[in-house]
């Protein structure tokens, strides 16, 4: 029996119950509901007076209105996945895996934006100050005019913020954030949404930008609250794989920009350096291109990148023939393996197929799909591509390679790279490099059967 006033918010999804069951009717995770108070009791809201809405015409909407103003904070690759550096009065939120580098990349962020003289206010609430100040020093940021502050308090914090005129904020995390008016436990669904629609408020109402950083749970959603990833103004997520020092922030949501943008970064001693070039990082150029090797032309955001792909395949050991993927989705493998079997009589039904994006890049482009076939085309005939070649085009269930979206800025980031041959779709107009054309997926594995290249 639900007591007065009680309520149970999905820890996962953000849904309120009135009564507690097993199962958040909501989303369908198990064992997420939680019972917190109410801070209101419902039916206890103040009838308001009613107002008149604003009515607006589009009409005059034309070059006088001005482009939204931007902060450039410095980081250029923080500033890309923007849309061109950070509105005043948004809000963001970054999410990422615990360690991958949250808290170094907004110490960053605020600590060049304050070198250009913008207000930046950092504070952590899971880190001392001496902490914070040990890392910025040893990142060469100490000269930084950035205002820290250890702090969790939200009251404290939208005081000391109301305090001075800022213009950038970063609070690190807002899962550690706890507001007075509520009872509920820090961490919990109803505190998160109060600290981050108290913070958004202030954002909106002052014209500071604020950036939240939230950390993601296993599942890889941004913990706790899909909630505040409806109130900010875009969701970014850091990434990287284990083992690896390179770090991509990608946009989930953006209101002021677009969202396929991804930056890139290296992490080092000192913090995280820009990779302005990220193609010389994904491929493997040193040496010859081993069977199963082939680089994709690939676009991230506006920018063309080059990466490897590798695959192996091998005979299997086990009835049931592995299957596994790093940085690919594996449904797409399937897919891929599927259409090789159908349309191009390649059979991998007694073959464990792995396949590897070098660098630690997730690709979810379909123009990756002839790469990919290739790769593993390459490894099953154990027959190298040519090693200055680049690969790209979508594959259909029917066999065909479908043209892709920008092939001729593809071929011209594989010329500037050294590549000299191409191999994608049928009918490209003016290649920057040596072009074979495929028009079936049967016709391209032929070629790489033969090793046969214009
Ligand atoms: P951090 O920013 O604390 O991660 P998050 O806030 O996302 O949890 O970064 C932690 C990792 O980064 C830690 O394993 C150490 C590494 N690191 C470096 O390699 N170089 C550096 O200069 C810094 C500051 C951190
Ligand atoms: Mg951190």
């Amino acid at each position: 029996m639900a007591r007065d006033g009680a309520i149970y918010a999905c820890q996962s999804c953000g849904a309120v119950q009135t009564r507690w069951s097993g199962q958040c009717p909501a989303c369908g995770a198990w064992n997420t509901l939680v019972e917190e108070l109410a801070s209101r009791p419902p039916g206890a809201l103040k009838p308001t007076k009613a107002t008149r809405s604003r009515h607006l015409a589009f009409e005059g909407l034309d070059e006088a209105t001005p482009a939204p103003p931007r902060i450039a904070t410095g980081v250029g690759e923080w500033d890309r996945v923007c849309g061109g550096g950070v509105v005043p009065g948004s809000a963001i939120l970054v999410g990422g895996d615990p360690g991958v580098g949250k808290s170094t990349l907004l110490l960053q962020v605020a600590a060049e934006a304050a070198r250009r003289g913008q207000g930046c206010a950092y504070i952590s609430g899971e880190e001392a100050i001496e902490q914070v100040r040990g890392r910025a020093q040893r990142m060469g940021l100490a000269d930084a005019p950035v205002k820290l502050a250890a702090e969790t308090s939200l009251r404290a914090i939208l005081d000391g913020l109301k305090a001075e005129p800022f213009d950038l904020v970063v609070i690190d995390s807002i899962q550690t954030m706890w507001s007075d008016n509520h009872e509920a436990a820090p961490g919990s669904v109803t505190q998160v949404r109060a600290a981050a629609g108290e913070l958004v408020r202030l954002a909106k109402k002052r014209g500071l930008a604020v950036i939240l950083v939230g950390h993601v749970t296993k599942e890889g959603a941004i913990a706790g609250p899909r909630v505040v990833e409806h109130m900010v103004d875009a969701v970014f997520a850091f990434e990287g794989e284990r083992g690896y020092p390179f770090r991509i922030l990608r946009g989930a949501k953006n209101r002021f920009g677009a969202t396929d943008e991804i930056g890139v970064f290296e992490m080092g001693d000192a913090g995280l350096t820009e990779v302005r070039n990220p193609s010389a990082l994904f491929l493997n150029t040193a040496g010859e291109r081993a069977a199963g090797a082939a680089v994709f032309a690939g676009i991230e955001g506006s920018r063309p990148v080059l990466v490897e792909i590798q695959a192996l395949v091998a005979p299997s050991a086990y009835g049931t023939p592995r299957r596994a993927v790093v940085g690919w989705d594996s449904g797409r493998l399937a897919m891929i393996l599927a259409v090789l079997e159908a349309r191009c009589g390649l059979g991998f039904g007694d073959k464990d197929v792995y396949l590897n994006v070098a660098g630690g890049l997730r690709i979810s482009e379909p123009a990756a799909d002839l790469a990919a076939a290739a790769a593993l085309a390459s490894s099953a005939f154990d027959v190298a591509l040519p090693q200055d070649c680049v690969v790209f085009g979508e594959i259909s269930l029917s066999g065909e390679v479908r043209p892709v979206s920008r092939m001729e800025s593809r071929l011209k980031e594989a010329a500037k790279l050294g590549f000299r041959q191409a191999l994608g779709p049928a009918d490209v107009d003016g290649a920057a490099v040596a072009y074979t054309g495929a028009s079936r997926l049967a016709d391209a594995v032929q070629r790489i059967h033969d090793a046969a290249w214009d």
